[in-house]
């Protein structure tokens, strides 16, 4: 935070009851396309923005109030100053350094994880009641971190995780089987990142299982779709997507933004939804003290209760190595 602060929004006080009050921390592509998604969706009251980036925070607080009229009534703030972020109900971080083609999600770790070590404290200071998510990458390693550098209840702090996986997943199934999206139930598991699981054995479309539902192949002969060459090839397309993404556009951010806005609904309703979020894994002993994702209830205390979901042993496996990738960052980084 730089010696002089600007603060852009509304300058009338707030009056009448609380507002709902979401905070998005870093007003980049990641960060704007949520605070976006939350506006048109009306998921809150109250928005309030902030970055380092004065004029950036400023320019994005503008853009967005000039469109208020055409979505739900909703106040959006943003500074420089981190008070901006004080008595939310809800915080989103997407701050830190990014991605730069051909760099993977763990190459960002050493400097993110020291920005979050210093943010958090901050942040609870401010608003010690909010519900913090972390979607800065390395999302499992920084949400580690953050966990760690305070004493909140480890559920109140907690990642985005697999949950874009998981749609990019449920896209690929929904198109490759030609039914809606809204139809498959498949979940991506483990290190959001390149050692991440697609559960496979639970995978179902419209109630089939996918190992048995049956279509017209891309040859067009009719028979098995999700064959084992298919699933390699799906689970390959969901790892490298990011990559594809970053190459073309140099960030990922629309879907990353809807796919925020999703776990924030979650916990401003109270929904009890499930959703693959990232945290902090107590048990069984192979995954203890690592942040990865497993199907988890999402509610207004945060990430409430781990699911023990089925899996088979190849699955289980991954998932351990999964663990194991990110307790050797964790490790290095400790060091
Ligand atoms: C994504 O998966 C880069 O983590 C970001 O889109």
């Amino acid at each position: 935070v730089g010696p002089t602060q600007h603060t852009v929004g509304p300058t009338q006080p707030t009056v009448g009851r609380a507002k709902v009050k979401v905070s998005i921390v870093g007003a980049g592509a990641v960060g704007t396309a949520i605070a976006y998604a939350c506006l048109i969706r009306g998921s809150t009251e109250s928005l309030a923005l902030f970055d380092t980036n004065a004029d950036k925070v400023r320019a994005e607080v503008l853009d967005l109030n000039h469109g208020t009229q055409f979505a739900p009534p909703c106040r959006i703030e943003g500074s420089d100053d981190l008070a901006v972020t004080a008595g939310s109900d809800m915080i989103v971080v997407t701050a830190g350094a990014k991605q730069k083609p051909g760099q993977s999600r763990l190459d960002l770790a050493a400097a993110n994880v020291a920005l979050v070590q210093v943010l958090t404290p901050a942040l609870l200071e401010r608003s010690p009641d909010a519900v913090i998510l972390f979607v800065s990458n390395p999302v499992d390693i920084v949400t580690h971190a953050a966990i760690t550098a305070t004493d909140a209840p480890p559920g109140r702090i907690f990642g985005s995780g697999t949950v874009l996986d998981s749609g990019r997943l449920r896209f690929l199934i929904a198109e490759r089987a030609g039914v809606a999206v809204e139809n498959v139930h498949a979940v991506v598991v483990g290190e959001h990142g390149d050692s991440e699981i697609t559960l496979w054995s639970g995978a179902a479309i419209g109630g089939v299982p996918a190992a048995e539902f049956q279509g017209p192949a891309l040859d067009g002969t009719s028979g098995t779709v999700f064959d084992a060459v298919t699933r390699a090839d799906i689970s390959a397309q969901v790892v490298h997507s990011a990559y594809e993404i970053i190459r073309g556009k140099g960030a990922t951010n629309l879907a990353i933004g809807l796919s925020t806005v999703r776990i924030v609904e979650a916990v401003l309703g109270d929904q009890h939804r499930v959703l693959p979020v990232s945290t902090l894994q107590t048990d069984p002993e192979e995954l203890s003290g690592v942040c990865l994702s497993l199907p988890t209830v999402v509610d207004s205390r945060g990430a409430s209760r781990v699911l023990d979901v089925a899996m088979s042993d190849e699955e289980r496996a991954g998932l351990r190595a999964s663990a194991r990738t990110l307790r050797e960052v964790q490790a290095t980084l400790e060091r």
